[in-house]
């Protein structure tokens, strides 16, 4: 039985976590920001006082895109700063930190999916924030998996593009949704079942990347989730309006490292 620490747990990650983790033979604890802030090195600390652990499934981040562009000392408090106080804290404790990154740290300049060896450049403060977190991870953390996944997404919890373009289609809104960014849309239950086996199976530490590795845009998302539910809206593509956080325009994460 392994024993596995959540942390951000009360976002779409980490309660999808928690959702498929019922009955699980491995113990696992879930942390919301209440129970451990990991921009306070203290708390982290503190938590981690007399107990053990095998991993650590890092689910906190900012994550608001068009908000890092303004906010950039929040999103490297947390994106940057807290991941050092989780790589100190898992070292001090011989803990394999699991820690989320993004298809943002890539430039959207290949013309073929971004695999694990691919050159970053980020385009965004989001994607930059990511990337040092990321890069500090790999110069300092003993144990850890990195997973890049992309365009997360969950068929059950509310507040996300899924349930949006559900809910509007239901109401029979007409859809407007951009067109011009390529991506791997990712079902978060398919990301939680992926970080079940890694777990499992321990591959080699470093950096991985996991989408459910079927290339679209936001516009065929749409679409296809209007078709799933058997709905008759119309669906117009439009294109990206300009101002604001700068997105790769092509994105799609394919992994060269299956295990
Ligand atoms: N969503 C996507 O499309 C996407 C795509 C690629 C990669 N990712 C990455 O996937 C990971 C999970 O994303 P997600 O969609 O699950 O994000 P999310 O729903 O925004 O959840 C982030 C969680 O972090 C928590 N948090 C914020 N500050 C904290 C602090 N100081 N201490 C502890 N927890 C804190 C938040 O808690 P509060 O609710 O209290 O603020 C929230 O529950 C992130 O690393 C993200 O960068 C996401």
């Amino acid at each position: 039985m392994k024993r596995i620490l959540v942390t951000g747990a009360n976002g779409q990650l980490g309660t999808t976590l928690k959702q498929q983790s019922l009955g699980s033979e491995d113990q696992w604890v879930f942390c919301g920001r209440e129970a451990i802030d990991i921009t306070d090195s203290y708390s982290i600390t503190s938590f981690l006082e007399n107990q053990s652990f095998d991993f650590c499934i890092n689910c906190a981040a900012y994550t608001h895109v068009e908000g890092a562009e303004t906010e950039i000392d929040a999103a490297r408090a947390l994106n940057v700063e807290a991941v050092k106080n989780l790589v100190a804290a898992c070292n001090e404790k011989q803990i394999t930190l699991l820690h989320i990154s993004t298809d943002y740290v890539f430039d959207g300049t290949k013309k073929t999916p971004y695999v694990e060896t691919d050159p970053t450049a980020p385009l965004n403060q989001y994607g930059k924030s990511k990337l040092q977190g990321e890069q500090y991870i790999q110069q300092n953390a003993a144990a850890f998996y990195i997973i890049r996944t992309s365009w997360l997404y969950s068929k059950t919890l509310g507040a996300n593009f899924y349930s949006v373009i559900l809910n509007k289609a239901k109401k029979g809104d007409s859809l407007t949704v951009v067109n011009d960014q390529v991506g791997t849309p990712t079902d978060v239950a398919h990301l939680v079942e992926f970080l079940f086996n890694m777990i499992k199976k321990e591959p080699e530490y470093g950096l991985y990347h996991f989408s459910d590795e079927q290339i679209m845009t936001w516009y065929d998302l749409a679409v296809a989730i209007v078709k799933e539910h058997q709905l008759e809206v119309s669906v117009a593509p439009s294109t990206t309006a300009s101002g604001g956080a700068v997105r790769p325009r092509y994105s799609p994460l394919f992994s060269n490292k299956k295990f």
